[in-house]
């Protein structure tokens, strides 16, 4: 692989419910890479909950820290920086990063670097061996966050061409899960349920938004709480919705992967056909596929067989939050010079571009 003899770079990622730590060099070479998920306290919540992430995080941080020195045998003083997510995000999860990267940084003497977490999810891809995607490129973050369609001239030149006006879609897909009383994170629940399947008696609709390529899912959950309205009455459709962590199944499989997968279809047809179009129309070399939702088997499968131009997506553990794909960010943002001369504050709001 390339890159083995850049910068070593350690990043601390926090922004939501995995407490990450990554050790990358050169922002291609992943040497060890520690995550801690929230996924089961928040599941028995029924979602993520502020104010428990941020204290997982404050317990979890030192140890996945340690953990991921060691498995790479690094010693803290050999580090060239140190990166960390600055935002977006939850505020109380990214001021435990943030507060712990900066006595680091402070300790062994080494710059620190404030990395954007989309631009992280942006520079996911690199850390895929073989040739990194060519620019220019057009790129769709897809998470339970976001979904934004970016264009790419190079690392650190983007600009947003379309993002969701309501709900992400990896929001969707968990609340579209909760409503079929199927588990948290939703988005393998719904892939799972519908797996297998080419069709189905449903049609559920697509906000084309002509003339833009932004999207909007809100409609699509508004129609598929009908339907489980229609199907199950208005009671016992609240007792499913109100259920946490699957805990209340619907009891006809029939009808959930019926749904579900009239659901995922309608969500991975409009994001493939955009994504596409867009890249046409600005001449990209390349799409990347890159957030928690594209680890969705039917979305890596329809953008694939529809993109005109190669499609880069991430390894499965590199979809999701990591600490990795900060630090191949912070290499970026490191060879352009732009390190910390200052405290650094949490920017849950900050924007790609
Ligand atoms: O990137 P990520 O780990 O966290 C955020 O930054 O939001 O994305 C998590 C989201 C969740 O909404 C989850 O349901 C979704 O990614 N997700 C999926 C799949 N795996 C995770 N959505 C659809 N299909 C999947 N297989
Ligand atoms: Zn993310």
């Amino acid at each position: 692989m390339t890159g083995t003899d850049g910068p070593l770079i350690a990043a601390i990622e926090t922004s939501c419910d995995d407490t990450s730590v990554a050790l990358v060099r050169g922002g291609r070479e992943e040497l060890a890479h520690k995550s801690q998920t929230q996924i089961e306290p928040h599941a028995a919540m029924g979602g993520i909950v502020p104010e428990a992430a941020a204290r997982i995080h404050v317990e979890a941080i030192d140890a996945v820290w340690h953990a991921c020195l060691t498995e790479a045998g690094v010693d803290a003083a050999e580090l060239d920086a140190l990166a960390v997510t600055q935002g977006p995000g939850l505020p109380g999860s990214l001021l435990v990063g943030l507060g712990f990267a900066q006595g680091l940084a402070a300790a062994v003497d080494c710059p620190l670097i404030p990395v954007n977490h989309l631009e992280g999810h942006f520079a996911s891809p690199w850390l895929n061996e073989g040739d990194p995607p060519e620019f220019p490129l057009v790129a769709l973050i897809v998470s339970g966050g976001h979904t934004e369609l970016v264009y790419g001239a190079a690392p650190g030149e983007y600009r947003l061409i379309g993002r969701t006006r309501d709900d992400a879609a990896g929001e969707a897909f968990d609340k579209v899960a909760r409503m079929l009383g199927l588990s948290y994170p939703g988005g393998p629940a719904i892939q799972r349920a519908a797996e297998g399947r080419d069709g189905s008696p449903l049609e559920l609709p697509r906000a084309w938004l002509p003339g833009t390529s932004d999207f909007s899912f809100s409609g699509l959950k508004t129609a598929v709480r009908r339907l489980v309205h229609d199907e199950l009455g208005p009671v016992e459709a609240a007792r499913i919705g109100a259920a946490h962590d699957g805990a209340a199944g619907i009891d006809d499989p029939e009808f959930v992967a019926d749904v579900a997968y009239a659901f995922e279809v309608s969500v991975v047809d409009v994001l493939v056909t955009k994504t596409v179009r867009a890249a046409r129309q600005m001449h990209a070399a390349t799409i990347t596929l890159t957030g928690g939702v594209a680890a969705n088997a039917r979305l890596r499968a329809a953008l694939d067989a529809a993109s005109p131009v190669p499609v880069h997506v991430p390894a499965l553990r590199h979809c999701v939050d990591n600490a990795s794909m900060i630090a191949v960010a912070g290499a970026w943002r490191l060879a352009r010079g732009e390190v910390a001369n200052g405290p650094l504050e949490p920017e849950p709001g900050l924007a790609l571009a």
